[in-house]
């Protein structure tokens, strides 16, 4: 084997890991790297085909719960269990729910305290295309989602519900794919995908790739738009806030009532970095440089309102000094939710970012940062005017970059491992 490249090895190591014919896709904003593709590879490979048996993973109560029947389940927020839909479930009801339960195969969004699985900008990727993937594959569709804490105390389900019992779960044929860092995974191969319940940990963006190869699966309002268009339908789809947050938006937004106000909404979200609040994050923006982020501010009528959502503390006390009684923020304690999932505040912090992007996604005027957190944020804007992206030098008009990959425009990779032929597609 010496002979061969990194990147053939890489692709060796492949051939053993899967069964021979394999296709990848990465979502737009990814590079192929070897090093995670191969870490990710060993997962979706045989090697990385874990049985679940605990389910829920985390405390979460699980057991606890499966011993009650579905509609007592007590969670974080009651109400949830409440709200019962899913296109599905009507043309289930001719069914007993007992039978239809044993035949249903699930496709779940994972992300638990055993791995990473990013930002919450991530996580809404992920969320995103889980959900397109289990129309595609007419799975049920279903979201465990317990680090740093479980989002059902933040988020509840909309139009279809995600909150798959547990008990519905128990002693089904179970896999986890990981599929962190890489395209999400391609299920309908046969022989390799029949597990009642499949686990997805992945934060990319599919949604597009998703919907041209299954266009007969997609629901209708996600026909024909644009990839931020599809992700908000999706996500309003899918989500709203529990009573908790929108009690939390009320306080926190100075009673700024975000659907009817009188007062023009500007924000912005800046996202600093590595700071001493967050020593475990990258370096994004250079504090010296906010200044010049006030004086763009500056230039919106004086009556309005000043939202920023920061990573930095020192950010805020600049805000509050420089825009006065005009400026509030969520005031909620500062973590980035992946990075600092074990700290003690992270289950604050991921309520605060929460907070956050449901507010920034509702301004007049938004400028964002270069992250995914605000670029989600971007797409959940109603109105995609009026969107700048300020990266620490000059605020620009955003426009979203688009590279393009069609699901016909891949790269073909053939080796010759002696005993067979081995083809990869790269998208
Ligand atoms: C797990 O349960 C213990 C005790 O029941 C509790 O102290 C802890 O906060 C829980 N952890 C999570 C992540 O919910
Ligand atoms: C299925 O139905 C039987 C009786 O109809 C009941 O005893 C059992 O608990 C049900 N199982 C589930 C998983 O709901
Ligand atoms: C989708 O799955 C359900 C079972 O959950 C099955 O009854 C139905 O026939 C499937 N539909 C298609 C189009 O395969
Ligand atoms: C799951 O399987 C185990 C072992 O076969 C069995 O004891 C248990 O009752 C089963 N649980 C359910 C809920 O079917
Ligand atoms: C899967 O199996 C079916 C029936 O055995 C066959 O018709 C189909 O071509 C197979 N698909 C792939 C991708 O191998
Ligand atoms: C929930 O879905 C309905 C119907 O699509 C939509 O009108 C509403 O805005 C959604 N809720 C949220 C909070 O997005
Ligand atoms: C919106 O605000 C105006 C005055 O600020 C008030 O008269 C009106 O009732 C409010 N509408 C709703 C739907 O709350
Ligand atoms: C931030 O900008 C200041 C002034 O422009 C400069 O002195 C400093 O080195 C910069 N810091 C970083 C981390 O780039
Ligand atoms: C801002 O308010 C002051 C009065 O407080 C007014 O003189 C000024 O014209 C206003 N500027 C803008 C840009 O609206
Ligand atoms: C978004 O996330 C991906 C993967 O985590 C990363 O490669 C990319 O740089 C992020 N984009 C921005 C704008 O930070």
């Amino acid at each position: 084997m010496g002979s061969f490249t990194k990147n053939q090895l890489m692709l060796i190591s492949l051939a053993v890991l899967s069964s021979g014919f394999l296709v990848l896709w990465y979502n737009e904003y990814m590079e192929l790297q070897p090093q995670r593709l191969y870490i990710a590879l060993q997962w979706i490979g045989n090697g990385g085909l874990e049985r679940d048996n605990s389910l829920m993973g985390e405390n979460s109560s699980s057991n606890a719960d499966s011993s009650l029947p579905p509609n007592t389940k007590a969670t974080a927020a009651p109400t949830i269990m409440q709200t019962k839909m899913s296109l599905r479930s009507t043309s289930e009801k001719v069914v007993s729910k007992n039978q239809s339960n044993k035949k249903k195969k699930y496709l779940i969004f994972l992300c638990d305290k055993r791995r990473l699985c990013g930002g919450w900008g991530d996580r809404q990727r992920g969320i995103v295309t889980v959900y397109l993937m289990s129309l595609a594959y007419n799975r049920t569709f279903g979201m465990e989602m317990t680090s740093p804490c479980d989002i059902k105390g933040f988020m509840q389900p909309n139009q279809t519900n995600w909150i798959i019992p547990p008990q519905e779960l128990v002693n089904r044929t179970t896999k986890i794919i990981d599929a962190m860092g890489v395209g999400p995974p391609r299920l309908e191969y046969n022989g390799t995908n029949y597990e009642d319940v499949i686990k997805i940990r992945t934060n990319s963006d599919g949604s597009m790739h998703i919907s041209k190869m299954y266009p007969k699966q997609m629901p209708k309002y996600v026909r024909g738009v644009s990839r931020a268009i599809v992700f908000r339908r999706v996500w309003k789809h899918l989500m709203k806030p529990t009573q908790h947050i929108i009690e939390h938006l009320k306080q926190m937004s100075g009673n700024v009532d975000l659907n009817n106000r009188t007062n023009q909404l500007v924000c912005a979200h800046l996202r600093i970095g590595k700071s001493k609040t967050l020593p475990n994050d990258l370096p994004r923006i250079n504090i010296s440089s906010i200044e010049k982020l006030w004086t763009f501010l500056h230039s919106f009528e004086n009556s309005s309102k000043i939202f920023i959502a920061t990573d930095n503390e020192e950010v805020r006390v600049s805000a509050k000094k420089t825009f006065g009684p005009r400026y509030f923020d969520t005031g909620g304690k500062i973590v980035h939710i992946d990075r600092q999932r074990g700290s003690k505040e992270a289950c604050l912090g991921f309520e605060t970012a929460i907070i956050d992007q449901i507010i920034l996604s509702s301004c007049d005027v938004l400028v964002i940062s270069p992250s995914n957190f605000s670029v989600r944020a971007a797409m959940l804007k109603e109105l995609l005017k009026s969107i700048y992206v300020f990266s620490g030098k000059n605020v620009e008009p955003f426009i979203p970059k688009r590279r393009r990959r069609s699901v016909m425009n891949y790269q073909k990779l053939t080796l010759d491992l002696g005993h067979k032929l081995l083809v990869v597609y790269v998208l």
